[in-house]
């Protein structure tokens, strides 16, 4: 693999994104070559830390992520990362920041090449895009930036903030993340449609009957309720990670597999992307609150959340596009915390087909998101010893051995931000669209706070969410598959 020479600078090098994901991550890639010789990191953040207690930090990361690790590459890698308290709003923090990265670059050869990584609040995402242009931070190399989500909490603070960003960063070198589309299964989506022609050919609003994506979650909020609160499950998983499977799962086939030509299948189908009138969002939407037990606390009862809050933990709702190979087809989708389980899966539901035996059962494809990978499709047989018709599944379970293999999300994003792979990236058009869509659903439901009409629906804890979100469909004969 080639060593991409690099000094990274992480905004938020005390943070907890940073220590679970981050610090493994980039250990796995310089354990690959990835980086190696010619690369520096420097975190920033408030705390008072200094370049031997970031290391120390570093380290303890990587040991409790790996089960075996070579000390002396441990070492070595952990040496190459320097820390700056830094307080975004100071000015001078910026001039001796950029002074420390040149700094670094002369003496680790990294040609002028800067990776900024926001991995803080991101309340203060806009004031460091600013900075960055105004103390000129960049480097006379590549330059490229990586935005942790949410980008923006709706569509005209992102649409500001990406102002803020543009002023210092071209579309091509912004990378924001979106660690779902770091998943295995979701990056099998596509292979998977177009590489096989038992689902390639059926893939069309002639046989699929309706496709429904779930995440659901086992924890509630936990300590976030002060983020939860700004944001809410729409603004948390569906404007990012939902709209992406939706749009992998609806898109027409790209070109090729480029970037740029996936890009372009997006955005042809997201052009397609049907708003929702007040009328479908009564009928097809559904939002609820996590109620409390005896031992559970309810969302409204959670640190720093009102009493009276109106912020969902969970959505659930009915997204159609208007052209594409699907298109017409309800693509359904349900979100929430305090699940009976965590479970992120796509069931596509083939319709029914006359046959001679009468009654048989849907064909489902199902893929399996988390916690394990994999895709089964049901399928009608004949009885062993009785007449009639029985289902069965076929099905592909990685097995432990595959699933050892499989990289995490954020090494696998971070890879592709060195070598310069937008794919599994979230493209500023796209955002935008996803936005405008959120924002109808969030005006609807304000409106509805508004009038006093709407009670949020209070759900059991650890079932299966509101018991409204069972009525979202168009037919009677559509019902959730995964129950
Ligand atoms: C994050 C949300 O983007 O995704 C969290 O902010 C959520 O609220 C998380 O818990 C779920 O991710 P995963 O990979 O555990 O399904």
């Amino acid at each position: 693999m080639k060593n991409i020479p690099v000094i990274m600078i992480i905004f938020g090098g005390s943070g907890d994104l940073a220590h679970r994901k981050l610090y493994p991550a980039l250990f796995n890639l310089y354990e690959q070559g990835l980086i190696h010789d010619n690369f520096a990191v420097i975190g920033t953040a408030r705390r008072p830390w200094s370049h031997e207690y970031l290391r120390e930090q570093v380290s303890d990361a990587v040991h409790e992520t790996h089960n075996e690790v070579n000390e002396n590459d441990l070492k070595e890698f952990a040496s190459h990362f320097y820390y700056q308290s830094h307080d975004v709003t100071n000015v001078e923090h910026y001039v001796t920041l950029k002074e420390l990265a040149q700094d670094l670059d002369d003496r680790y050869c990294a040609h002028g090449n800067r990776l900024f990584y926001m991995a803080m609040a991101p309340r203060f995402f806009g004031t460091i895009a600013t900075h960055i242009n105004d103390q000129h931070l960049t480097g006379s190399g590549f330059n490229r930036i990586v935005v942790e989500k949410p980008f923006g909490r709706d569509l005209a603070s992102a649409e500001e903030l990406n102002k803020q960003i543009t002023a210092s960063f071209d579309e091509s070198e912004i990378f924001r993340i979106d660690h779902y589309l770091g998943k295995e299964m979701i990056q099998n989506i596509l292979p998977m449609r177009f590489t096989n022609p038992l689902i390639k050919n059926i893939w069309n609003s002639d046989n699929i009957k309706n496709i429904q994506v779930t995440l659901a979650e086992r924890l509630g909020v936990e300590a976030r309720g002060g983020y939860y609160e700004t944001s809410g499950a729409l603004r948390d998983m569906v404007q990012n990670h939902i709209f992406q499977i939706i749009t992998l799962l609806a898109m027409p086939e790209p070109e090729n597999i480029s970037a740029e030509a996936i890009h372009k299948a997006k955005g042809k189908l997201l052009a397609s992307l049907v708003m929702p009138t007040e009328a479908d969002i009564k009928q097809h939407f559904v939002r609820g609150q996590y109620a409390g037990s005896d031992t559970t606390f309810a969302y409204r009862q959670e640190p720093n959340v009102a009493e009276d809050s109106t912020t969902e933990t969970f959505a659930a709702g009915e997204v159609k596009f208007s052209k594409g190979p699907i298109a017409g087809v309800p693509i359904y989708f349900r979100t929430g915390k305090e699940f009976k389980e965590k479970k992120s899966r796509i069931d596509i539901v083939l319709k029914h087909m006359n046959n001679p035996y009468g009654r048989a059962h849907s064909n489902n494809i199902t893929i399996v998101i988390d916690p394990q990978s994999e895709i089964y499709i049901t399928i009608n047989g004949k009885k062993i010893r009785e007449a009639g018709i029985r289902r069965e599944n076929l099905d592909y379970t990685f097995s432990k051995e595959e699933m050892a293999q499989v990289p995490d999300g954020y090494e696998r994003l971070l890879h592709d931000v060195f070598v310069n792979d937008s794919t599994n990236f979230t493209h500023w058009s796209e955002l935008k669209r996803y936005w405008e869509y959120i924002d109808t659903i969030e005006a609807a439901w304000q409106k509805e706070n508004e009038s006093g009409q709407a009670e949020i629906p209070q759900y059991p804890p650890y079932r299966m969410g509101p018991k409204e979100a069972c009525d979202i469909f168009e037919s009677a004969t559509e019902h959730w598959i995964y129950e």
